[in-house]
């Protein structure tokens, strides 16, 4: 049975808090790829196929083909930022396109000027941007916020918005009696609680406007009762968090292989050097703090050490990120990993990993946009875990571990298109073309 799934019809926004790197080389890309001057490369709804049926029918569309997604062409782009530059600077002063390839789309990029952010300079210390909103009071902010939305729908004459947060990672800080149930976040917001962060009050406006919500940054934001409840209430998807691009990316290829063939690990020791304003951010120890928590889970899960004390009971795992201006956003990450194999015998695998951050990250927003959407359409709402694929450290429910294996995120992700779209789930069992021939050959 396939689910009721409304058109994309009309126009789609994708509302970004965050016009840096990540957000201005999506932007810059999509209104290229429209342009015909380049291709989506990264992204799995645009170029990405899926199997459907046994292999024997060799029916393989593409995702987008599959799926009713919001085109391209249909896409209008906005967002807010704590400094006032349009999204033709920032991608300057980013550094990650090419002025000729900026150049191309100029004016679609001049365009697009960043709305006054929601910003609390104690929950991101190392910027000093004054395009921020005046109002002092937190639910003010979040109203002003909702005003926001509605404006930017109506002005362009949009059928649907998303948000995905692309902004600064926030400090570390654990959630506490504010954030469990959406009446106290809400008396929260009145009383102007310091525990509420910026992030929270953009997914809280985005939330009560019916509009979805990703978290691309590793921030505390929707892992919260009260937004996740509030969710639910209405009927909004909201998916995180942290974008899944660069080493953890390698991470998340490379261990589920050794664990696959009973490979020991006892050390896994990441480093990374990148020079951009995320960089600049996370140079900040209380900033760090919040993507260090992010990148360490994944392994811990994959490898599971407490199912096989034997082969990964040891294990040291460390990681490291360092600011280095002369990088800019092209990240350059070390991994060095010692493994062990039969009778205990000692290897290792070195991964020199020259990735460009915003690169790998920026299909990853539009298709977490896209996907968002269908959500939205398909009456999918609360947490959105089969979009685990894309990020560090997937937001799933109460209790439930979170699967950090690509491949398995890859499956899950694939079954729910087939699920919503009525087709048959694909196991791998593959049984069924031996009996077949078995049967024939009878
Ligand atoms: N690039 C990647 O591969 C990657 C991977 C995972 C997560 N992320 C996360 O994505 C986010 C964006 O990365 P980036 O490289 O584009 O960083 P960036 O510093 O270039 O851009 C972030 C932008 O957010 C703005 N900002 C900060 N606080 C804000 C607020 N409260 N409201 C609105 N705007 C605000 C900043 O002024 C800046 O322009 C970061 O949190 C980063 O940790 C990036």
């Amino acid at each position: 049975m396939s689910y009721n799934i409304k058109k994309a019809e009309g126009k789609l926004g994708i509302l970004i808090p965050g016009l840096g790197a990540v957000a201005t080389t999506l932007i810059a890309g999509v209104e290229s790829i429209k342009k015909g001057f380049a291709k989506p490369i990264g992204s799995l709804t645009q170029m990405g196929n899926i199997r459907l049926g046994k292999r024997t029918e060799n029916r393989y569309p593409l995702v987008k083909d599959f799926v009713p997604l919001a085109n391209l062409d249909d896409i209008v782009f906005g967002g807010w930022d704590v400094y006032a530059d349009n999204v033709y600077e920032a991608a300057a002063n980013a550094k990650v396109l090419e002025p000729a390839v900026l150049d191309q789309v100029k004016t679609e990029l001049e365009a697009i000027k960043p709305l006054k952010a929601v910003f609390d300079s104690n929950y991101v210390k190392n910027l000093d941007g004054k395009h921020v909103k005046e109002e002092t009071n937190k639910w003010d902010l979040a109203e002003a916020t909702i005003k926001d939305i509605e404006t930017f729908k109506s002005e362009n004459n949009l059928d649907r918005v998303v948000i995905v947060w692309c902004a600064s990672t926030e400090k570390y800080f654990e959630a506490g009696a504010v954030h469990q149930t959406i009446e106290a976040f809400e008396e929260g917001l009145r009383n102007n609680d310091p525990a509420i962060a910026p992030s929270m009050i953009y997914a809280y406006a985005a939330i009560k406007s019916g509009v979805p919500f990703a978290n691309g940054a590793p921030n505390l934001t929707l892992d919260i009762p009260a937004l996740q409840q509030f969710a639910l209430e209405r009927n909004v998807p909201i998916a995180g968090k942290d974008f899944k691009t660069g080493q953890t990316l390698m991470k998340t290829i490379v261990a589920p292989g050794l664990q696959a063939r009973s490979l020991g690990v006892n050390g896994w020791f990441s480093t990374n050097i990148l020079g951009n304003r995320d960089g600049l951010v996370l140079d900040d120890p209380e900033n760090f703090k919040t993507k260090e928590v992010s990148k360490l889970g994944v392994l811990e899960q994959i490898l599971n050490a407490e199912q096989n004390p034997e082969l990964y009971g040891d294990l040291y795992h460390k990681v490291r990120i360092n600011y280095y201006p002369p990088h800019g956003d092209n990240k350059e990450s070390w991994d060095n990993i010692d493994i062990f194999g039969w009778l205990g015998y000692q290897m290792q695998i070195k991964i020199n990993f020259l990735c460009k951050d915003s690169i790998l990250a920026a299909p990853i927003v539009l298709d977490l946009a896209l996907f968002m959407d269908l959500a939205s359409r398909a009456e999918m709402s609360g947490i959105q875990e089969w979009l685990s694929f894309y990020f560090k450290t997937p937001q799933t429910a109460e209790g439930l571990p979170p699967e950090h294996d690509i491949f398995k995120q890859l499956i899950k992700l694939q079954n729910t298109l087939r699920h919503i779209m009525g087709e048959d789930l694909i196991t791998h069992l593959g049984l069924d073309y031996y009996q077949e021939l078995v049967e024939s050959m009878s």
